[in-house]
């Protein structure tokens, strides 16, 4: 028999999401075939701390790490694999606990699907799922992402740019150039964030005011939209040089907007699988998914989210995720399990694809000439 696989599961993180990503850790934990891969799991506390052993994930979810030690993967690909930090008089000791074939980071939002991880990942030398470092931060940047899709000719919705500097400075500026965008509602949203932190819907002057006032909390540079009255629909897509996408799929919020409180708090938004849209709707949005999602470079898998204006019958696509929600009633993986392929498999093919981009990389000459 093949010797086991090493799988060391990252969940937790630094964001705003840390929730959500237990709740996918979960999820993906418990469908993992023990047979074929040994799993090492790997917390991260919302300060950023790293911690292993046994239990790591009730450890978090019950908000006490205390007996658990340290954890670390070192940049320094001559030193793989996964250590074990304690603590002593004498300073930190490392002590090396296994090897690592591939690593699951199960983190949403900064400092996980960001490509801050992916770097660390990079520099280890170690196969990991998901997307690289540039994908993962193309996808993560609203403002940057728009500049792909422009480039590649695939529908956005209207919108501006604003900094933080320019909103404690120049508030009047922005708001005459937003209200010549467009009409209100308007939405406001910081470049950098998910779960719909820091977005406004904006019916007027002052709700604008104190929209970008608020999105410049949480990042430097502030996107103004064009609000659209619009149908939420999304497609999951997977694989790497030959992406496919899966059936669509809608979000009703059963709110104003897909909002924070609806997206976890209030449960009241359901997903619509497949979406009730035309087949050429369907095709559409499929290919406009694979075309963003290679043209951002991403890797193993996302999930683009688009608006089918009602009023227009116009399709924008509004954004990837690369990390999405992962717990098996997430839209993720219902869309594949509505397009043929069950939790388990899909967790088993991301893996595998994520080995295989590795096997990719490892391809490319690094050094100037024909070798040696
Ligand atoms: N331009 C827009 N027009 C209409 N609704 C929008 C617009 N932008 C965002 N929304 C609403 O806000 C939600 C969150 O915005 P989104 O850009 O997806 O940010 P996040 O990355 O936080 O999910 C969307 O799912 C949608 O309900
Ligand atoms: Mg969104």
């Amino acid at each position: 028999m093949a010797s086991k696989i090493d799988l060391v599961v990252i969940f937790g993180g630094r964001s705003g999401e840390h929730a959500v990503s237990l709740r996918s850790a979960r999820s993906v934990l418990s469908v993992i075939d023990t047979t074929r891969y040994n799993i090492h799991q790997v917390g991260i506390t919302s300060s950023g701390r790293w911690v292993t052993g046994a239990n790591v994930l009730e450890a978090l979810e019950q908000n006490d790490i205390s007996h658990l030690p340290g954890a670390a993967i070192l940049g320094d690909p001559s030193r793989p694999g996964l250590f074990q930090v304690t603590s002593s008089p004498d300073g930190e000791k490392l002590t090396w606990i296994t090897k690592m074939d591939v690593v699951f980071p199960v983190l949403h939002g900064t400092y996980g699907e960001d490509g801050t991880l992916q770097g660390l990942l990079e520099m280890a030398d170690v196969a990991y799922v998901g997307a690289g470092v540039l994908g993962s931060s193309a996808a993560m940047d609203k403002a940057l992402f728009k500049d792909v899709l422009r480039a590649n000719g695939i529908p956005m919705v209207p919108y501006i740019l604003a900094t933080r500097v320019e909103v404690e400075n120049d508030l009047p500026a922005i708001i005459k150039a937003a209200e010549k965008l467009s009409r209100y509602p308007l939405f406001v949203k910081p470049a950098n964030m998910g779960s719909s932190v820091g977005v406004s819907k904006c019916r007027n002057r002052s709700d604008l005011q104190e929209g970008l006032i608020d999105a410049a909390r949480y990042d430097r540079r502030i996107l103004i939209e064009m609000g659209v009255n619009a149908r939420e629909i999304e497609v999951s897509v997977l694989g790497n040089d030959r992406p496919q996408a899966s059936v669509p799929g809608e979000i009703n919020p059963n709110a104003d907007f897909y909002s924070y409180a609806a997206k976890y708090l209030d449960d009241k938004s359901d997903l619509l699988i497949p979406a009730a849209i035309s087949s050429d709707q369907t095709a559409r949005i499929q290919q406009l998914a694979i075309k963003a999602y290679q043209a951002a470079d991403c890797a193993g898998m996302a999930r683009a989210d688009f608006f089918l204006d009602n009023d227009t019958g116009e399709i924008y696509l509004n954004e990837i995720n690369t990390i999405p929600g992962f717990t098996s009633i997430s839209m993720y993986p219902k869309l594949w399990e509505a397009s043929g392929l069950t939790y388990p498999r899909l967790v088993d093919r991301l893996i595998e694809l994520g080995m295989d981009r590795k096997a990719e990389r490892d391809r490319t000459v690094r050094t100037y000439g024909r070798g040696s």
